[in-house]
């Protein structure tokens, strides 16, 4: 066979299986197409048009699948070039720097005990926050206090994003003297209470179905939501809509490389479980403890980069930056460095930001 003859006869034989897989009526068309533009390229006179068939018109429920041609890469011309003989040890190892056989370390649950029990008595978190009712009153009464020296709270339309129990925004209405919204996904029983002329709170996901109108708020506020976050790039969105111009957004939340990140501190002792074991893992551990298969608790996973690449995208403006960093556990980095080595060292020291951007007036 001419070798011409060879090279057009295979993209064809590709189209003809193409169309096969597709259903009759889709097939059709598609060989129709088809015939078209090939009459069209090679200037054949086009076929006659088909005798009106009796049959009804298929009905087509999307676009007929066509399949598409990659494009080709441009290369060189490489056809001079002695090639490599043909070895017979093609597919045979002959020396093994990195040990990939049943003795290579395995990031099983066995090694998560053994870890675990190993920083019992140094866990990443020595002392993790109350859930206590009281306690965390304290803890929003600090935060306010964190988000008024950055920006301006009084007299101001305020939206806290995450709000959750609601005493960040009750203090933020009762207190910081703010109209106060808060909005969260889930409603809490705590906001009846809560609530009041200068305190609202709304169960919504912003970036489903915005409850607010644009350029309405002074002043966003969140603390550590950002990370629970399934669309982060379209609350950041959505966050720039709802802010007047020259509104700002005052956001705290835990980056995805971070030691603790998992969210896990209360039971999990060593640094980034999340990076070294796969959630299965984590929920078997979990299991094994005689607990819910919970596995690690967040829901994306941005780093900084991610953060600054979707605010440039949006047209926020960065107007204060600050990292909360972990104390650097450099012996277990070089143990699981083959590990953590994967990501940029200064994402995995950096647990959280707190940024305040701005919507340019
Ligand atoms: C870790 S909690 C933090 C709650 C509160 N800000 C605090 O610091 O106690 C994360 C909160 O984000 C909420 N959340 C998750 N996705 C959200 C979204 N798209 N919009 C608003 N809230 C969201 C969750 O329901 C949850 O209450």
């Amino acid at each position: 066979m001419p070798k011409t003859r060879h090279r057009r006869a295979f993209p064809r034989r590709i189209a003809r299986k193409a169309v096969s897989l597709l259903p009759p009526a889709r097939a059709d068309a598609a060989t129709r197409m088809a015939r078209a533009t090939r009459d069209l390229v090679t200037g054949r006179p086009a076929a006659k048009p088909a005798a009106p068939s009796l049959s009804p018109a298929p009905v087509y429920r999307s676009r007929p699948v066509m399949p598409r041609m990659k494009p080709k890469m441009p290369v060189g011309d490489t056809s001079g070039w002695t090639l490599p003989p043909l070895s017979e040890g093609h597919d045979i190892i002959t020396e093994v720097l990195y040990d990939t056989g049943p003795d290579a370390p395995r990031f099983d649950v066995e090694l998560f005990e053994s870890l675990n029990a190993e920083y019992a008595d140094r866990p990443i978190v020595k002392e993790p926050t109350s859930f206590v009712a009281a306690d965390r009153i304290e803890t929003a009464r600090n935060r306010i206090g964190w988000a008024e020296k950055l920006v301006n709270l009084r007299g101001k339309t305020v939206l806290e994003i995450g709000c959750s129990n609601g005493y960040e925004t009750y203090l933020l209405g009762t207190n910081a003297g703010s109209d106060a919204y808060g909005v969260d996904v889930n409603a809490r029983g705590a906001w009846a209470d809560l609530a009041g002329d200068t305190v609202h709170f709304e169960c919504a996901d912003m970036t489903v179905n915005n409850p607010y109108e644009h350029n309405t708020f002074d002043v966003v506020i969140s603390y550590v939501v950002w990370e629970h976050v399934t669309h982060p790039r379209a609350l950041l969105q959505e966050t720039y809509n709802v802010l007047k111009p020259g509104g700002r957004a005052w956001i705290r939340a835990n980056l995805y490389c971070g030691p603790k990140a998992s969210h896990r501190y209360r039971d999990i002792n060593f640094p980034w479980p999340h990076l070294l074991f796969s959630e299965d893992v984590i929920r078997d551990w979990d299991v094994k403890e005689g607990r819910s298969p919970r596995g690690p608790s967040w829901v994306n996973r941005l780093t900084w980069d991610n953060y600054r690449t979707y605010l440039d995208e949006i047209g926020f403006r960065l107007k204060h930056l600050q990292f909360q960093e972990a104390d650097w556990d450099e012996e277990f980095y070089q143990r699981f460095e083959n590990m953590l080595g994967r990501w940029p060292r200064r994402d995995l020291e950096r647990d959280f930001f707190l940024m305040v951007v701005e919507k340019p007036a």
